[in-house]
């Protein structure tokens, strides 16, 4: 296999979405991580009701959305200040540590991400944390009005790079994304963060199940749908040695 292009996801792949947790703790002290975690499953789950209903909305407003759901859901009684500072670090998510080094070492090859995120949320996103000298494209599913996994979504790797699906490698943490691109065609790697063992670990100690290890048991556990990533990794430090191998 010869890898013209790596493609990234964003959210939850090269940007950490825990990293919200430090800003709706402080909006909500106790309720930061809770907030954290139905907030992203609903983002994600409206992904796919709103294509199934053939209601698209960008992600901008199914984020914010599904932000408003979580806190009236719980309860929680905000102005338009606290929900805006909220937001905002959605354009100021925290890259996971590797993530540059690892784009850096990478750089022989075409990089880009392909992301849920509107065009606007991406590009601020990206600039924000310094990735845009280092992507060669920063390509948003908007124009195809659905999201990940729809294989219109992964269309746009070719259009945009102009690389056929087995010169890509695509990268994502997320299994349903991991699942998606195989299913079109793509070579995949998918970051296994919490292996079954950790998991089986961390739910056996606790006598009271967290919503985090929920999060991990519900979205970062490899999905039943028969497909088998090309490759498993542990962090996006282990791409360039991967891309070694490639040569
Ligand atoms: C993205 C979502 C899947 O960045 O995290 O596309």
């Amino acid at each position: 296999m010869r890898i013209k292009a790596v493609v990234f996801d964003a959210y939850g792949t090269l940007y950490d979405v825990q990293s919200v947790a430090a800003v709706t703790n402080q909006a909500f002290p106790g309720y930061g991580e809770l907030i954290t975690q139905i907030w992203r499953l609903k983002q994600l789950e409206y992904t796919w009701l709103r294509s199934l209903m053939n209601r698209y909305e960008d992600f901008s407003v199914i984020t914010r959305d599904s932000l408003t759901f979580t806190l009236n859901v719980l309860g929680l009684t905000f102005n338009g200040a606290v929900f805006d500072r909220i937001m905002d670090k959605y354009i100021h998510l925290d890259l996971y540590p590797d993530a540059k080094q690892a784009l850096t070492g990478l750089k022989d090859r075409k990089l880009a991400i392909l992301s849920n995120g509107s065009t606007d949320m991406l590009n601020s996103l990206v600039r924000n944390t310094g990735l845009h000298s280092i992507l060669d494209a920063t390509i948003s599913i908007d124009s195809t009005k659905t999201f990940k996994p729809s294989p219109r979504t992964y269309e746009l790797i070719e259009s945009n790079l102009d690389v056929k699906p087995h010169e890509v490698l695509f990268v994502s943490s997320n299994p349903f994304d991991a699942c998606g691109a195989k299913a079109f065609g793509l070579n995949v790697a998918w970051i296994e963060r919490v292996t079954p063992q950790a998991m089986a670990a961390e739910l056996a100690k606790a006598d009271l199940v967290r919503p985090l290890s929920m999060f991990k048991a519900l979205r970062m556990q490899m999905d039943e749908f028969g497909m088998e990533p090309d490759f498993r990794i542990s962090a996006l430090a282990d791409l360039p040695r991967l891309m070694t191998a490639d040569a």
